[in-house]
């Protein structure tokens, strides 16, 4: 029997986009911390890059194309401030024309103001374990925020604060290299909760008047009965989950969820279907992950949510899957607003390289040549019309 299909529909205004991170698709960056380790062969080099540094304008034709109206970017600091103090006025200019490239198609500007890359000089003088790291990426948010805050219509302060903590101090497959430096860890992510604070607090002040939030991973965690599983659940949960979202929580504008994982505690009988990148599918995580933020009392956007998958085997029905869930969680009280699939193109994985293809649109390395997979077809018609149909 051919089971009938039904239809979901999203909030009127409900954003549709895509995201992407500066060192994952600009190319020919050369002054940041990876940068420098990539010269070191500790990670791969993101050179030549796929180069949206130049070819921006038709990556955001294609993003036309598919009908999105959302675009979630990061800023490189490296390129802004490329020496203490110092600001480079040619790189301003060069966001500049990108965010207006943006507005002159009613596409909303969605900027994080540090997706994981550090300048040298400020990864030298101790990154975010320096007392003083607050202040400078302060001073560096203001900046941008007087020159371009005009064209921004949502500010980040930062991705990932978690991920970044746990990879460069705690497993130390990132820079800075640290492994099991727990205490250290505990002290950036102290430095990174000020850091959001304090620019919050001077941006507002310096009158910008879009929403300020931050953009956290949040994992589903769940256990079997065991009292020592639910144990282990509820201590993951206050680590990775809500230390960090509770000491911002009078800080934010709107919650940035980036959902890619859950965790379960106790001998998980079920097979999971994997991506490219070993990951389970679990498109039920994001509704209690969804659900669960509810709590702050702010508005949601969904600021990456995807998958690596070479072929596009499973992308169309991973995306469908999991905007179901987001779409029950919104019939649950949740106020999401927007949903921006990770990534627009294929682009630098971090330590993988560019081993991993997380793209809507496919890219030939060698030519540059940009193509549309089928699943971002299918992604376009939920765009569209607003509404999913599964
Ligand atoms: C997230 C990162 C993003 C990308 C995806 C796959 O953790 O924010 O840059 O690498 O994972």
């Amino acid at each position: 029997m051919v089971k009938s299909k039904k239809e979901y529909y999203f909030p009127k205004k409900f954003l549709w986009g895509s995201a992407t991170a500066s060192y994952q698709v600009e190319g020919n960056i050369d002054n940041n911390d990876w940068a420098e380790a990539a010269r070191k062969g500790k990670v791969p080099s993101a050179d030549p890059g796929i180069g949206q540094y130049r070819k921006y304008s038709q990556d955001f034709d294609l993003l036309e194309e598919l009908s999105q109206d959302g675009y979630r970017m990061s800023l490189e600091w490296s390129r802004i401030e490329p020496r203490p103090g110092y600001f480079d006025l040619d790189e301003i200019d060069h966001y500049k024309k990108v965010l207006e490239d943006l507005k002159r198609r009613n596409i909303k500007t969605f900027v994080t103001l540090w997706h994981f890359t550090l300048p040298i000089w400020f990864a030298r003088k101790g990154g975010f374990t320096n007392s003083e790291a607050h202040n400078t990426f302060r001073r560096y948010a203001q900046f941008v925020v007087k020159k371009l805050g005009h064209l921004i219509d949502h500010i980040d302060t930062m991705n990932e604060p978690l991920v970044y903590v746990s990879n460069g101090y705690v497993r130390g497959n990132w820079p800075p290299f640290y492994k099991k430096r727990l205490v250290r860890a505990n002290l950036v992510e102290k430095e990174l909760i000020k850091t959001h604070i304090c620019t919050y607090c001077a941006l507002k002040r310096q009158g910008y008047d879009g929403e300020i939030g931050v953009v956290k991973n949040q994992i589903y965690f769940h256990s079997d009965k065991n009292p020592l599983n639910v144990l282990k659940k509820k201590i993951a949960e206050y680590q990775w989950n809500d230390r960090f979202m509770h000491a911002v929580r009078h800080y934010i504008d709107s919650i940035g969820l980036n959902y890619y994982f859950h965790h379960y505690f106790g001998p998980d009988k079920k097979r999971h279907k994997k991506t490219d990148f070993g990951w389970d599918i679990y498109p039920e995580g994001i509704y209690h992950a969804i659900s669960d933020l509810k709590k702050y009392n702010v508005p949601i956007y969904i600021t990456e949510n995807g998958l690596a998958d070479a072929k596009d085997k499973n992308r169309e029905k991973f995306i469908k899957d999991h905007l179901y869930q987001v779409w029950r969680a919104i019939q649950g009280g949740a106020d999401v607003r927007g949903y921006f699939h990770w990534s627009l193109l294929d682009n630098f994985e971090w330590a993988e390289g560019y081993s991993k293809k997380f793209g809507l649109i496919e890219v030939d390395l060698e030519t540059k040549e940009r193509k549309i997979r089928k699943s971002a077809l299918a992604y376009k018609q939920i765009c569209e019309s607003n509404k999913l149909v599964r």
